[in-house]
């Protein structure tokens, strides 16, 4: 397994920290530690893979849309009316989709699974 480094976090802020597993353009599973209390495409962009996220977070685009494993899909928060209404704006959207901005890292989120979709290319 691979992962994409370019974040200018030390890596021992990561000790202990919950992790995402997070496949990429490149079909590669990448597994990236996460900071607590950060969104979830926060994460996905400073470690330098390829999600556009236009609106920086603001649930005002879908360009953070991700598949998550169905194995994830009850044990996240539900999704907000405002996400389900931007969801409908993206392309390939699944029972699974999510946008990346709306969720949390947690420490119960460690192990994470998903697939950056299809149209949030920079
Ligand atoms: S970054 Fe725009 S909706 Fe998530």
């Amino acid at each position: 397994m691979s992962r994409v480094r370019t974040a200018a976090i030390a890596d021992d802020a990561y000790e202990d920290a919950p992790v995402l597993l997070v496949t990429g353009r490149d079909g590669i599973e990448h597994r990236l530690p996460a900071v607590e209390g950060w969104r979830v495409m926060e994460v996905i962009r400073e470690w330098g893979l390829d999600i556009k996220a236009e609106c920086g977070g603001a649930c005002a685009c879908a360009t953070c849309h991700v598949h998550v494993d169905p194995q994830w899909a009850d044990r996240l928060p539900p999704p907000s009316e405002e996400e389900i209404d931007r969801l409908d704006e993206a392309f390939d959207v699944r029972e699974e989709s999510r946008l990346a901005c709306q969720l949390l890292v947690t420490a119960e989120i460690d192990g994470l699974r998903l697939r950056l979709a299809p149209g949030t290319e920079r």
